[in-house]
């Protein structure tokens, strides 16, 4: 149960004349090892949108935390008190991370809570011996009921290991910028006036304004956060080592709560860090192969209130900068690897159970898991200040567990193992508040593909999914009005190749690998619109012995555009061997915005 909280592979990989699964490897190369000057130390970035906000000043700074992580195995996270700062007007919230590290090291996984409640989960990228540093900006609004109060432990956890071998810590500052956007005017992607953005200003002020209708928490944040996590000095997640562990917190909410959200933060390690790849149970053993990754290619995290499944996400992907090809990944990380998503679910037509001033359990779970998976979630719960109760009756429930069909084919080292999964979920429910008597309507809808392919005596794998989630919410009145209606469809499409020649000395091998992965969101809310397309393409080769490469090339091509009523925002990176070698930005849009 103890065991290290690493992404350090610790086993072999494969011999070298099967393919493995993807290796956690750490990056040797010294690519400078001769000159005499050392370079200047690099800044490492995941390509994402500027925040929202990101144009103001903000009306208040506070660095809450400095800190070095050297070697920090098995220790408990780091705490400090979290008050927020005096005679500060604001409205917004951000989280800024500044982090350094040279030497050599694997990449880590880390987390920030307050008073237990998760605020980001993140993962370093590996430093080179010249040094490296990042940035990380998080848009947390969505916690101002915690940032609001005085007196919070704010913790950080991230293991690392230190020896004579990886001698990279991590120095990591932590601080909070507070903001107050409702006067000012923003444009919606900053930088410089355009035509369309002028144009669009005064749609773009009400925007800002908080929005009370939203389903999105950071344009209308929760009035209580219950943090749905363990105390410990292992950290605040929960840790999931197989499918069978259900991890339950009793929570008794208040009478006058009228709206439930669940967020849920998850990442994948060790055996399961790349489970979307993991081969079925039956081909490692037929082929008696030295791998403990397998279980096949289905994970389904489930969201659980008093037994019954009230959601369940099938997380993006998120790779890890050691992971694949840890070149692929310098200096742009992947998509999602500084500010790993978490997933909200609506658990509103659910208060009816939950408004009878007991104690509901709220359970979290991994489908399919192997160990393991770093799980934990934040209740979020909106507040009827003019009622002590409210009243409400859970009207549909409708979860039919995932249908999911394998299909798996293979001869000794060669074969083909499909997997295919469902689900459509819904729920609805009325909530009756000093506000009116409302009826949420939740579906849920979950499509899965996974095809893994073994050629060349298994020494080519190929893997290609697809995952298609689709969330919509619907709110009505008692006389049958639209009230508001939001639906967010979210696609990651995955596709890799990795084709391995064995090295001539012992354990080592050649690699070459192939990946192309995005991630698509078109949400739409009332009339707001939004698209949002990230996709990354890498290509390149490594030589690896143990873990640890020691040669290769690879590139990596990333296009992110976001479009909205009121604007757009592109860049595109290129990036050779450790070099940007083209990085535009954009605010022109493809297409005419729909207004
Ligand atoms: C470093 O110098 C040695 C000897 O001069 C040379 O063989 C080697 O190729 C150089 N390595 C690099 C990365 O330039
Ligand atoms: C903080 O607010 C109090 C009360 O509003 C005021 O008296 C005080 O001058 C303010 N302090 C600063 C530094 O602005
Ligand atoms: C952290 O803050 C300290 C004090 O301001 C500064 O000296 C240091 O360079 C910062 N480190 C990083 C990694 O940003
Ligand atoms: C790298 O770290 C070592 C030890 O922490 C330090 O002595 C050295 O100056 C650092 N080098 C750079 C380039 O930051
Ligand atoms: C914060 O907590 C400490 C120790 O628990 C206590 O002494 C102090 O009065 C508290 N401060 C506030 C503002 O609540
Ligand atoms: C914050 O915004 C409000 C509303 O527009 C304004 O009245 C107030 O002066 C602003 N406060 C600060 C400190 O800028
Ligand atoms: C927001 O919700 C209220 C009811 O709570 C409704 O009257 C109003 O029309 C909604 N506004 C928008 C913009 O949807
Ligand atoms: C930080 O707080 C957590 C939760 O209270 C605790 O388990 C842990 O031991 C604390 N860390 C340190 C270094 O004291
Ligand atoms: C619930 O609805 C009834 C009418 O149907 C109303 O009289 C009552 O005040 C409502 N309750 C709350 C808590 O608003
Ligand atoms: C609220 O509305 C629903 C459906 O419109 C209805 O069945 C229910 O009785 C109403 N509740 C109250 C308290 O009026
Ligand atoms: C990357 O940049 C370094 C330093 O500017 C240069 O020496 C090296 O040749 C470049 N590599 C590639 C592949 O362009
Ligand atoms: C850089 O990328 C942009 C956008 O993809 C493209 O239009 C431009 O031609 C590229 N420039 C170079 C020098 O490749």
């Amino acid at each position: 149960m103890h065991s290290p909280l690493l992404l350090l592979l610790l086993l072999l990989p494969l011999s070298a004349t099967a393919s493995p699964p993807p290796d956690h490897q750490s990056h040797f190369t010294n690519r400078h090892l001769n000159s005499t000057t050392t370079p200047p130390p690099q800044e490492y970035i995941e390509i994402t949108r500027p925040l929202p906000f990101s144009s103001l000043t903000p009306t208040c700074t506070f660095p809450i935390l400095t800190h070095t992580f050297a070697n920090t195995i098995n220790l408990p996270p780091t705490n400090t008190t979290y008050s927020p700062p005096h005679n500060c007007t604001w409205s917004r919230a951000a989280l800024h991370i500044s982090a350094s590290s040279n030497g050599s090291q694997y990449d880590r996984i880390a987390a920030v809570w307050l008073a237990g409640a998760e605020i980001l989960r993140t993962s370093t990228p590996e430093p080179t011996p010249e040094g490296i540093f990042w940035n990380v900006r998080k848009d947390v609004t969505k916690y101002s009921s915690l940032l609001r109060q005085s007196n919070l432990t704010l913790s950080v956890m991230l293991e690392n290991i230190v020896n004579d071998v990886y001698t990279g810590v991590y120095h990591v500052n932590l601080t909070f910028l507070y903001y107050n956007d409702t006067k000012i005017v923003t444009r919606p992607f900053s930088r410089r006036s355009t035509a369309i953005i002028e144009e669009n200003r005064g749609i773009r002020r009400r925007k800002l304004n908080l929005n009370k209708n939203s389903t999105d928490l950071n344009e209308n944040p929760a009035d209580l956060i219950i943090p749905i996590s363990t105390i410990g000095d292992e950290g605040f997640w929960f840790r999931i080592e197989r499918e069978s562990d259900v991890v339950y917190q009793g929570i008794q909410i208040p009478l006058n709560t009228y709206r439930a959200v669940i967020e849920v933060y998850v990442s994948s390690h060790g055996n399961d860090e790349f489970w979307y790849s993991n081969p079925p149970d039956s081909y490692i053993e037929m082929n008696r192969l030295p791998t403990t990754r397998g279980h096949g290619a289905y994970r389904e995290v489930l969201v659980k209130l008093d037994d019954n499944v009230v959601g369940s996400v099938i997380p993006i992907p998120v790779i890890f900068t050691g992971g694949i090809n840890p070149l692929f990944w310098e200096p742009v990380v992947s998509i999602g690897a500084f500010d790993l998503p978490s997933y909200d679910i609506e658990l509103t037509p659910f208060l009816g159970m939950l408004l009878d001033g007991k104690v509901h359990f709220f359970g979290l779970g991994v489908d399919g898991a192997i160990s393991f998976w770093l799980v934990d979630a934040n209740l979020h719960l909106w507040l009827d200040h003019k009622v002590d109760r409210v009243q409400a009756e859970a009207v549909k429930y409708s979860s039919p567990s995932t249908c999911v069909e394998r299909e798996y084919k293979f001869q000794q080292l060669d074969g083909k193992f499909e997997i295919e999964g469902k689900r459509k979920s819904e729920f609805s429910g009325w909530v009756n508040s000093s506000a009116g008597n409302f009826t949420t309507y939740v579906t849920r809808k979950l499509k899965f593909e996974n095809t893994i392919k073994f050629k060349n005596d298994g020494t080519e794998k190929n893997v290609e999914q697809e995952v298609k989630l689709t969330n919509e919410v619907k709110i009505k009145s008692s006389t049958g009005d639209l009230i508001s209606t939001s639906k967010v469809e979210t696609k990651y499409p995955l596709e890799m190749t990795t084709s391995t020649f064995p090295g001539s000395v012992k354990d080592t091998y050649l690699m070459k690998t192939k990946l192309e992965h995005s991630l698509k969101e078109e949400k739409s809310e009332g009339t707001f619109k939004s698209t949002l397309v990230n996709s990354q393409k890498s290509e390149g080769w490594m030589f690896v012995q143990d873990h640890d490469v020691l040669s290769g090339a690879a590139s990596t091509d990333q296009s992110y555009s976001v479009e909205d009523s009121f604007g757009c925002y592109t860049r595109s990176v290129s990036v050779s061997s450790g070099n940007i070698t083209n990085d535009t930005t954009g605010y022109l849009c493809a297409s005419a915005s729909p207004l």
